[in-house]
């Protein structure tokens, strides 16, 4: 951390209101960008952006160009493009997942099937890459094109997890980081690029997305078992039900007695979610919840020694509150 005295980080409130104008251009460019003359794409497109969402990692990139001085189109339509590639991420990760409730409604693959979901996802996807050719900078096009792969990597290396109870924190680890960590590291790193940093203060706020990444991803996995599903906008004990061993219950299997630990091996074996009353005793039992948030808090705190270097300004100022907020929020 930076040696200079420091204001208290604003709250989600505040930093959403610095990034207010930029951020609604950023969500008419998005809706703009949307459109097809195919109508289902319109619709499952439509259903999934306009129930909201949290809008991080668009607002992550334009507080990293803030932070260094920049504002202006190129990071409207860079923060377009990464809510896009999120976009279509959760559209497929709900196909794999099987989940049935995001953002407080139905998934689209509740309400339209999966194929639709899948086609949509990908529809998200090239439109992202028209967006992002669109800037006509070939270092923008290898980030985005490494992140997106990655990616798809950790989808899959997640994939190759599921229903193995002998996944463990290193294992889980190398899983977060590529399906959700490199995308916030992209989003902070393209802030700065397009701000015109020098290589070292842009790998500064990649080191940064990097780690708020990995938090946000624990708390993520500590809500599916924290949290309540109203909330929440997802429902709750997903990550069993599909055999996921997250960090919670990586930690509750790691600390278990001989009998406790065989019965939740076989809970991840079956994907079975009415063992949930079960794991969540273990887990309360050896306070892996909170194991995990301390975890989570480490990395934040990660990400905000990133940020050491910078200039302060009320930009860095955000990005160290996002930093807490990724730990301490409730959905
Ligand atoms: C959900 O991301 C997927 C994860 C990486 C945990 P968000 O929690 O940012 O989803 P929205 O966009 O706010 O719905
Ligand atoms: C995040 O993992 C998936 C992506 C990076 C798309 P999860 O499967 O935990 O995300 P949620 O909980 O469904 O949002
Ligand atoms: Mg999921
Ligand atoms: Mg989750």
């Amino acid at each position: 951390m930076s040696a200079q005295p420091q204001a208290a980080s604003p709250d989600l409130a505040a930093i959403q209101s610095l990034a207010r104008e930029d951020m609604s251009a950023v969500d008419a460019l998005i809706r703009r960008r949307l459109a097809s003359d195919v109508v289902l794409i319109n619709q499952v497109a439509e259903y999934i952006v306009g129930a909201g969402g949290k809008r991080l990692r668009p607002m992550l990139l334009l507080l990293a160009a803030g932070a260094l001085g920049h504002r202006g189109p190129d990071a409207h339509q860079l923060a377009a493009v990464v809510e896009f590639i999120h976009t279509a991420t959760l559209l497929h990760d709900d196909v794999v997942d099987e989940s049935d409730l995001r953002r407080g409604r139905r998934t689209a693959n509740a309400v339209w099937g999966n194929a639709a979901s899948v086609l949509v996802g990908d529809f998200l996807y090239s439109r992202s890459f028209q967006l992002m050719v669109e800037l006509d900078r070939m270092e923008v096009m290898r980030i985005l094109a490494d992140t997106t792969n990655e990616i798809a990597e950790g989808e899959v290396l997640q994939l190759l997890h599921v229903r193995n109870p002998d996944t463990d924190e290193a294992a889980y680890l190398r899983v977060i980081e590529r399906k959700t960590a490199v995308l916030f590291a992209a989003a902070t790193r393209l802030g700065a690029l397009i701000a015109g940093a020098d290589a070292a203060t842009c790998d500064a706020l990649h080191g940064y997305g990097l780690n708020l990444g990995h938090a946000f991803q624990i708390a993520d996995d500590v809500l599916d078992y924290a949290s309540d599903a109203e909330t929440l906008g997802k429902n709750l004990g997903d990550d069993l039900a599909e055999g996921k061993a997250t960090l919670p219950l990586i930690h509750a299997m790691a600390h278990a007695d001989d009998a406790t630990r065989q019965r939740l091996r076989e809970a991840i074996e079956h994907g079975d979610a009415e063992a949930l009353p079960e794991v969540l005793d273990a887990i309360r039992a050896h306070d892996s919840l909170g194991y995990s948030r301390d975890r989570a808090a480490a990395y934040a705190d990660a990400a905000e020694a990133s940020l050491a270097g910078l200039a302060d300004n009320p930009y860095v100022a955000a990005l160290r509150g996002l930093a807490r907020y990724a730990v301490s929020r409730d959905h």
